[in-house]
């Protein structure tokens, strides 16, 4: 990466840096011009740097950045100075000055996702740009909708309301983790259509062992039988690098809090153009907005500050790097599991295929609890999982650290992990 785009892009990315550290800095991004991705995701000079743009608690160890992310300092300074300027006067500031300011947003999220500006609306996270979707779309009865069983359950939730409602079907698909390849996925979906399938909804990246789907394949496969296609990318965007080219999907929501950094409170939904006008908003919006993107974002007042600073947090992400940090991910995955992947019972049930995972680790464990497991680790050694369990089928522990986080902490968890493993218990 060239060293002005590193630094004209992310002002303040290192405001909490002394001058000496600057220095440091440069020649961190100097040293890993031109370098591979995945050798600068071993290189301890540009991630210490990258950590230092954060003022997470360090007395804890996170290892639960999937759920929500801390933004870095220069999104958070960022939005607090909106919040002081929108409310000096609010309907002033707010309405007049911040609020054009979302048209930016807009445009730079089309640009990362790489579609037209006029097919992204602007949410409040995940849950709202897919209920957009599924609640807007007319269904009649008997109409069918499949996705699976690991999909986020706030959005079976809804279909599964909408069957109340409205008399649809909902079709959910159970699938071993790891599968046994992305087309094993694909072909399950395209065996499970039927004449009334209407939708196939799937996530980009499950929320839980971190299973990237074959999305293009799907989606092809889908529009050639005249079946649209959602997709739920909570946890895919700004976890590793794509387009919508790569998916060509008809809908994708995602949270913006996750792995973009933006500010706790953003999301993004994309509709394909020609889909627009047929989805009904969730809140009102009138006639002359009916084929207009906005018609989303008709949700009343809101705060000005959360999605203005989302651009700073757009910033930050390019100033990384997209690949360095997809494969820093996967670096720190690999870190801990491959030291305890072969200790009795332990079963790792994210995929090894780097086109199947990135981010998300999970680990399993014969015998053990993993809601026990958890809070053992943070009563006693303070590092924070997220338990998960699939009735039925598997639990464990869903391990997502960040850009941010150490090897120190990595290893701490993996040092724990190993010592209860070999036990064969939780210690009282
Ligand atoms: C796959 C998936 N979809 C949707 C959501 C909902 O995201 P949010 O809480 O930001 O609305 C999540 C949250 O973890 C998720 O993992």
């Amino acid at each position: 990466m060239h060293r002005r785009r590193f630094f004209g892009t992310s002002a303040g990315l290192f405001a909490t840096l002394q001058s000496g550290s600057l220095l440091k800095a440069e020649k961190a991004v100097d040293s890993i011009s031109g370098r591979p991705a995945d050798t600068v995701a071993r290189d301890e000079d540009f991630w210490f740097n990258v950590r230092h743009a954060f003022t997470v608690d360090r007395n804890m160890i996170n290892l639960n950045n999937g759920g929500v992310s801390p933004a870095p300092k220069t999104v958070m300074d960022t939005e607090i100075r909106y919040l002081e300027i929108e409310n000096m006067s609010p309907s002033y500031y707010m309405w007049n000055v911040l609020d054009p300011g979302v048209e930016t947003v807009r445009r730079r999220l089309a640009q990362m996702f790489g579609c037209d500006t006029e097919e992204i609306a602007i949410t409040r996270n995940a849950s709202e740009a897919n209920e957009i979707v599924q609640l807007g779309m007319k269904m009649n009865p008997g109409d069918e909708v499949i996705t699976t069983n690991q999909d986020y359950p706030r959005m079976i939730t809804t279909w599964q309301q909408r069957e109340r409602r409205d008399g649809i079907v909902l079709k959910q698909l159970k699938f071993p983790v790891p599968p046994p390849s992305m087309d094993y996925l694909a072909k399950m979906f395209e065996e499970a259509i039927t004449p009334k399938t209407k939708v196939i909804h799937i996530c980009h990246i499950t929320n839980r062992t971190g299973q990237i789907f074959p999305v293009k394949t799907i989606c092809r496969m889908a529009r050639d039988r005249g079946i649209e296609t959602m997709v739920d990318g909570a946890h895919a965007f700004a976890q590793f690098p794509f387009k919508h080219e790569d998916l060509d999907c008809d809908y994708y929501g995602t949270s913006l809090h996750k792995w973009v950094l933006a500010p706790i409170g953003t999301g993004m939904l994309y509709v394909k153009k020609s889909k627009i006008e047929k989805i009904w908003p969730m809140m009102a919006a009138p006639p002359e907005l009916n084929g207009n993107i906005r018609k989303f974002e008709e949700i009343g007042t809101h705060p000005a500050s959360q999605r203005n600073a989302i651009t700073e947090a757009l910033d930050f992400h390019d100033s990384i790097g997209p690949e360095r940090k997809a494969e820093r991910f996967r670096y720190l995955r690999k870190r801990w599991s491959n030291r305890l992947r072969e200790l009795p019972g332990v079963k790792i049930l994210n995929s090894e295929d780097p086109e199947q995972s990135c981010a998300i680790g999970f680990i399993s464990i014969d015998g053990f609890d993993a809601p026990k497991l958890s809070t053992y680790l943070w009563t006693k050694h303070r590092i924070w999982t997220v338990a998960i369990v699939t009735p039925g089928e598997y639990q464990g522990l869903r391990i997502t650290p960040n850009v941010y986080t150490t090897l120190e902490e990595v290893d701490t968890f993996a040092d724990v992990m190993e010592k209860i493993i070999r036990k064969g218990e939780i210690p009282s």
